[in-house]
């Protein structure tokens, strides 16, 4: 059978047969695990590690398995942090800084954990997203030479330079034009500029509006579009918009390669857009999840969201006891509005299948629906 055909200049840029590529998710104690990074490059597009949560061990594990899944170009995320609090570069650290300067924050999660009946089961590993642990994270990422590295949040100047050395592709994350432009002074390959609409940290800007406006402003340097995209029309969108190709997070987590439990799966299927909303209670920083118990007595708290990573320290002890409890229910989901269209869980390979022919079918049957003349 002949397989569609679908290119632009980011299967170029990347060596790939479509331009849609595995959005670098990060979640929380587990990151991407490598079957779905290698099941979407396999399946023509690329995939990518979300290595933030990760040790620079774990990573480097994760990217040597990825490389015996498969021989297709991959990437891998990072958080870089830019605009860190002055915190302790322990976990223990910021727990003592967070006992001693904000107890009402503390006392909030610990009733969380008496509401819900969880015991505490405070995360062991003494990993913060700290200078120093970035740095050590980007050093695997080159030392493994891996095919392209996407900067998530973060200014990614510090390794362009190594990663050009390398014939490493780099792409930043931006949610604003003012953010993309950074990127561009960095000297990035590509800007992937994020809606408001997606999943996980984001901005105020929908994709609709920002994605032309960064192609404007960016040029010659190219962007692709993310944010609000789960199928084929939303594709066929982005393309229309200027984007060269798409970074799609929600759609693929209810991929069976998917690390996520099924009962999570299962509850983003079943949410209404409406109910993927933004938060601070998670990170401190904006971040769009599925609405729950937590996520609303932290709007009701009134509490005043701390810098990164204090609130993240506070809130992934809470995370690692309902975890272990097995209540996902009161997790962190985090996933986009465009949860509202996912219909049930299957194969990476049958999800870009669908989202190859989908944005096929779209772009071609426009002159079906739509008169026009120059
Ligand atoms: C569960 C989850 C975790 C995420 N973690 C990260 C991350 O670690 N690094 C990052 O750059 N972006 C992260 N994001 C944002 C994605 O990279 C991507 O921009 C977003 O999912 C695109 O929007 P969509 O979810 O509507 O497809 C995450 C998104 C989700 C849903």
């Amino acid at each position: 059978m002949t397989r569609p055909v679908l290119r632009t200049d980011l299967c170029e840029m990347l060596g790939i047969e479509y331009p849609i590529l595995l959005a670098g998710m990060g979640v929380w104690g587990m990151g991407t695990p490598p079957e779905l990074v290698a099941a979407v490059s396999e399946a023509g597009g690329a995939g990518v590690l979300g290595g933030s949560a990760l040790s620079p061990d774990e990573i480097r594990r994760r990217i040597q398995r990825v490389r015996q899944l498969t021989d297709k170009p991959f990437g891998v995320d990072l958080l870089l942090p830019a605009t860190l609090a002055v915190a302790a570069t322990s976990r223990g650290g910021v727990r003592r800084q967070l006992a001693a300067e904000h107890p009402e924050h503390v006392a909030f999660m610990h009733q969380l954990l008496e509401r819900f009946e969880l015991e505490p089961a405070p995360v062991e590993d003494d990993i913060v997203i700290s200078d120093a642990f970035a740095e050590a994270q980007i050093q695997v990422v080159l030392d493994e030479g891996v095919p392209f590295f996407a900067a998530g949040l973060g200014d990614p100047a510090r390794i362009v330079p190594r990663a050009r050395e390398q014939g490493m592709v780099v792409l930043g994350l931006a949610g604003s034009v003012r953010n993309a432009l950074r990127h561009k002074e960095a000297g990035v390959d590509l800007v992937v500029c994020q809606g408001t609409e997606a999943g996980g940290h984001t901005g105020r800007v929908a994709s609709l509006p920002l994605i032309p406006q960064a192609v404007d402003a960016l040029a010659p340097t190219p962007v692709a579009a993310a944010g609000g995209i789960v199928d084929g029309r939303g594709i066929a969108a982005a393309l229309t918009l200027g984007a060269i190709g798409v970074w799609l997070g929600t759609a693929f987590l209810v991929a069976e390669e998917c690390g996520l439990p099924d009962e999570v799966k299962e509850a983003l299927i079943a949410g209404d857009a409406t109910e993927f909303r933004i938060s601070r209670a998670w990170t401190g920083k904006t971040l769009r999840s599925k609405r729950n118990l937590v996520s609303e007595a932290w709007e009701q708290s009134g509490l005043v969201p701390l810098p990164t990573p204090h609130q993240r320290v506070l809130m992934e002890d809470f995370l690692s006891a309902a975890r272990q409890a097995g209540r996902w229910d009161l997790y962190m989901n985090a996933a986009g509005q465009g949860a509202g269209m996912l219909e049930r869980r299957r194969p990476a390979a049958e999800i870009m299948a669908e989202l190859v022919a989908g944005t096929v079918a779209a772009l071609s049957g426009l002159p079906d629906r739509v008169t026009y003349s120059a």
